[in-house]
């Protein structure tokens, strides 16, 4: 049985019972307008532990100025199901006053440095400082011995792998692979905002980041291949932010030393941006 819960003290007394009894307790944060993927890391999570909560929270912080807050679409009832579905045990619902206590403007922030400098860092500025602040704010009401995040977010699971280390959260983080459709497009909440000619485009992001494996396993060099990705994507009608290989840190690898890499892509179709990301070694 899935129990939703809004009020913080239900919550710590759910986690704390459980705590008494021995249970192990995994956590999936996320933004709601769940799909397949979500999915899959809610069960990667009954697998690593005895008992799964669930967040839902479209967190304010996270978004720009001119970003899709206000129509990051919300679909409260079919996300219950799908959780209940995948055996989650708990629906964590906060409220944005539960969660911000003081106003969002006067809130306790949490930056993490360095690895938010580039690429999504970048060029969503303050975006990270949102998401650490928000996850932070969710391990200390839900005190989960694991969490599971996708790497679909490659950046933003490295940040939280960074806060959870240098500020000692007791925490074990899990990765869990992306879920694709059957062309290849990572599922995201944002594909549906795809129009139905974007749609089939959409899929040659996932098409260029196996070019791009391939041409750095061949030996050809970074920026070489990474300017002939960025063109590709053009040429298909993406606007480019960026196409890089990076070290699994999103360093700039030293050229000539093979090792494991990530190609990263952020590129938009129309209005809507899209993320993706390749592990490979080279
Ligand atoms: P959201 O975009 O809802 O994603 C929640 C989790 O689902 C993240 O860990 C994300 O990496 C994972 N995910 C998304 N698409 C996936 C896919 N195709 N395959 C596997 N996993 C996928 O990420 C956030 O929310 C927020 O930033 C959050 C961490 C909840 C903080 O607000």
């Amino acid at each position: 049985m899935l129990e939703s819960v809004t009020d913080l003290a239900v919550l710590r007394e759910q986690v704390a019972g459980w705590k008494r009894e021995g249970l192990r307790v995994g956590f999936v944060p996320t933004m709601g307008n769940l799909h397949a993927g979500h999915h899959s890391l809610v069960r990667l999570a009954r697998e690593h532990a005895d008992r799964v909560v669930a967040s839902v929270f479209v967190n304010p912080t996270q978004f720009g100025p001119n970003e899709d807050f206000a129509r990051y679409p919300r679909t409260p009832d079919a996300d219950r199901d799908g959780l209940a579905a995948a055996g989650a045990d708990l629906m964590w619902l906060p409220s944005v006053d539960t969660m911000y206590p003081y106003g969002a403007a006067a809130a306790v922030e949490v930056r993490v440095p360095v690895v938010t400098a580039v690429l999504e860092g970048a060029h969503r500025p303050g975006h990270f400082d949102g998401v650490a602040t928000v996850v932070s704010r969710l391990f200390h009401q839900v005190q989960p011995d694991v969490a599971v995040f996708g790497r679909k977010d490659y950046q933003q699971l490295a940040v939280i792998r960074r806060m959870v280390r240098d500020l000692a959260f007791p925490v074990a983080v899990l990765a869990a692979p992306t879920l694709r459709e059957a062309d290849g497009l990572a599922m995201s909440s944002r594909n549906q905002f795809l129009s139905a000619q974007e749609r089939p485009v959409a899929a040659g992001i996932h098409q260029v980041l196996q070019g791009v494996r391939a041409a750095i396993q061949s030996g050809r060099s970074r920026g070489e291949v990474e300017e002939e990705a960025r063109r590709r994507l053009q040429a298909s009608g993406f606007q480019v932010d960026y196409v890089a290989v990076r070290t699994p840190d999103l360093l700039e690898p030293d050229d000539g030393v093979g090792g494991a890499r990530v190609a990263l892509v952020a590129a938009r179709l129309g209005t809507t941006r899209l993320i993706d990301n390749l592990e490979f070694d080279a």
